[in-house]
């Protein structure tokens, strides 16, 4: 599975997010360890706080599907139709969520296209991350 591959997917789940109130559209494309592609969208609610994000929507996906281990996650987003031109990162939720199972290694690619894209790292977008590990001493 190429950036591109993975981008394409985001750009295509993100047709199917709900976002009536904010009208921004977010479309992730979460790759497991054992090379499965789980996508979500973002998706919204009239009470607001209940919005599950695209990364997350795919995070649950991928979980309740039976993995837990990831390597990368292509984030793509916008108002409306468009692509932003400023790169949709995550917000500190899902940072935090996406921690949890990938940890610091997790590359985040935050695409416009396919071929425009910036891949860092969740430690780079997380530093000093608490996680699982935290917990055992
Ligand atoms: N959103 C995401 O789904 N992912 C992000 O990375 C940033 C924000 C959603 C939440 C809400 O539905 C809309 O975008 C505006 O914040």
């Amino acid at each position: 599975m190429t950036d591109q591959e993975l981008i394409r997917c985001a750009i295509q789940v993100r047709h199917r997010s709900y976002a009536p109130y904010s009208h921004f559209h977010v479309g992730a494309a979460l790759l497991s360890k054992s090379g499965k592609v789980f996508t979500g969208c973002n998706l919204e609610n009239a009470a607001f706080s209940p919005t599950i994000c695209a990364e997350r929507a795919a995070l649950a996906k991928a979980v309740s599907e039976g993995e837990r281990e990831f390597t990368a996650i292509a984030i793509v987003g916008g108002k409306n139709q468009s692509i932003s031109p400023i790169f949709t990162t995550p917000c500190g939720v899902c940072r935090q969520a996406l921690y949890e199972f990938g940890g610091a290694t997790l590359r985040v690619i935050l695409a416009r296209s396919e071929d425009d894209y910036q891949a860092v790292t969740l430690g780079e977008l997380l530093p000093l991350g608490f996680g699982p590990a935290n917990l055992e001493k």
